[in-house]
């Protein structure tokens, strides 16, 4: 990694938008602790913007970007705000302790939005551009502006809008391919018409901001840099709306690894951290990561047919151009056993970057101890997957106290579940099911005496060995909100969808689906309550 400076002609910014553009995935719902440890990761990373989320859209995203503002120090600490006034100084409100914060405020820029979505004319745009950035720059030195759609907008009109923005102090244009129309030749083409009809965007920073709809969300963003741009929006393992964001992982391998073919272009980003954030977000968010995703897929270095295998046991670069340990896949296989104390425990966390102390490192090594009673070793893998897991257990909700399932051939399996309230009272249910799985979770919905019905359940092994850890996730919604929460819910609007998502770790798949349905069904219910609360607030704002 050649050392520079953000301020080298050919040093490439990351703009991790992992925390915002990432959450908006249907399913995802990350708790304040959840997105604060992702933040510490990404700031390990080494990235240079985290775009922490959009303050105005619920109570529960404002006080995480505000965390990750008063908390993670290196990157600068962005927030996402729509161009009017009350957007943006929620935003700056969230951002402003960070010791770099940035307002990233956005204004569609296409006639499809402006005509369908705003309901306005291009001159009402201009207005709210200028307005916007006056604003924003009068409150933060560092502003950031995007023509959302501006890959299917009139490209004259967008340099009318970005000259605007200028003028009013924006320091970096972001030009968002929001629909992943684009393709590589057409985004780089765009981008050097602005550079030629805005000449003051010499001053400014160009950014890509480019989704994956017809998966050319890394060739387009690559073809941007190409063509100018010095900051690129990514998220982990590629997640955003839809087809999501381009990957992170990805950009940064591409640079990385072609340096030498494209005049030294490259990143700030420590490459060996970026599996375990690729890891980390997979977990806490519950989207598995496919086995042949590029860089960070479990097959992404394995070779499987012969031919294969007998050159790279000849020598890796027959089939191989980047080293599993250049982005941190290998970890080590043994870590601790079943004798070994809280202090090794301790240390091993450090070494993975997690600094656990008090309740917390009591409660790892609680967890630590049964999983070490039944596994024979303890991994690496494992230890992060017990820790995140304990990180999820601080979902306020219901808890799973005990559960007994009988599962046969012969007999439809019956389960009987006990769970711990909000108010810590003790409750049970029952219910005869198709499998085990299905039996526990109706149990816990007669249990908390709540109507929920799954939407999506996987299971997948920690780790290769025959007693690796299984981790369950599981996506749900609720059949009558309203009745969830137990209140007259005015914020509710009828036939509206709440939809929880709940992750777990355990030895035994079962234990795992039943805490994770019941950290979904917890998640779900905070979710409705929050909106049942606010009657007209801005709970739940529709996000770009
Ligand atoms: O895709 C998009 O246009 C966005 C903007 C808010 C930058 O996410
Ligand atoms: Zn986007």
């Amino acid at each position: 990694m050649p050392a520079s400076t953000p301020d080298s002609a050919q040093r490439v910014r990351i703009f991790d938008t992992t925390l915002r553009d990432g959450e908006q995935s249907p399913g995802i719902s990350l708790n304040a602790s959840e997105k604060l440890e992702i933040a510490h990761q990404l700031a390990r990373l080494g990235v240079d913007v985290i775009e922490a989320g959009f303050p105005i859209a619920s109570p529960g995203d404002f006080e995480a970007v505000r965390a990750i503002a008063r908390q993670v120090e290196g990157p600068v600490v962005c927030g996402l705000a729509r161009a009017n006034p009350g957007d943006i100084d929620r935003c700056w409100e969230a951002v402003k302790d960070a010791e770099r914060p940035r307002i990233h405020t956005f204004c569609s820029t296409s006639d499809i939005h402006i005509e369908h979505q705003l309901r306005g004319t291009r001159e009402d745009v201009k207005g709210l551009v200028r307005a916007s950035v006056a604003q924003s720059r009068a409150l933060c030195e560092d502003v950031e502006f995007s023509p959302m759609d501006a890959t299917r907008a009139d490209v004259e009109f967008t340099a009318e809008v970005l000259q605007i923005a200028l003028d009013e102090g924006a320091t970096t244009i972001n030009v968002p391919d929001t629909v992943g129309y684009a393709m590589p030749q057409e985004y780089a083409a765009f981008l050097t018409q602005l550079y030629a009809l805005v000449p003051d965007l010499r001053h400014a920073t160009l950014s890509t901001h480019c989704h994956d709809d017809l998966g050319l969300a890394v060739a387009n963003s690559f073809a941007g840099v190409q063509a100018g741009a010095r900051q690129v929006e990514c998220a982990i393992n590629g997640i955003g709306e839809r087809a999501g964001n381009a990957s992170l992982e990805e950009v940064v391998m591409l640079l990385h690894v072609r340096a030498a073919h494209t005049d030294g272009l490259h990143t700030g980003i420590d490459t060996t951290e970026i599996a375990r954030a690729s890891r980390l977000v997979s977990r806490l968010t519950g989207y598995v990561i496919q086995p042949n995703k590029a860089v960070v897929g479990r097959n992404a270095f394995a070779h499987e047919s012969g031919i294969h295998q007998d050159g790279v046991l000849k020598d890796r670069s027959t089939f191989e151009i980047m080293d599993a340990r250049t982005v941190g896949l290998e970890v080590n296989a043994l870590v601790l056993g079943k004798h070994s104390g809280r202090a090794a425990l301790k240390a091993a966390l450090e070494d993975l970057g997690y600094t656990v102390e008090g309740q917390t490192l009591n409660a790892a090594f609680k967890r630590f101890k049964e999983v070490a009673d039944r596994k024979k070793t303890v991994s690496a893998m494992d230890l992060e997957a017990l820790v995140t897991d304990e990180l999820r257990a601080e979902h306020s909700g219901w808890e799973l106290e005990w559960f007994d399932v009988e599962a046969s051939t012969r007999r439809p399996p019956h389960a009987t579940v006990a769970v711990k309230g909000p108010d810590g009272d003790l409750t049970q249910g029952s219910f005869t099911g198709d499998g085990p799985v299905d039996a526990i979770f109706k149990a816990i919905n007669a249990a908390t005496g709540i109507d929920a019905r799954l939407r999506e359940f996987r299971v997948e092994a920690v780790t290769g060995d025959a007693d690796a850890l299984g981790e369950a996730s599981v996506v749900l919604e609720l059949g009558d909100p309203a009745a969830a929460v137990r209140t007259d819910a005015p914020g509710l609007l009828t036939g509206e969808r709440v939809t929880g998502a709940g992750q777990a770790v355990a030895t035994d798949i079962i234990e795992a689906a039943a805490v994770a349905y019941t950290r979904a069904l917890s998640s779900a219910v905070v979710k409705a309550a929050a909106l049942a609360a606010a009657p007209g607030v801005a709970v739940n704002t529709p996000t770009p």
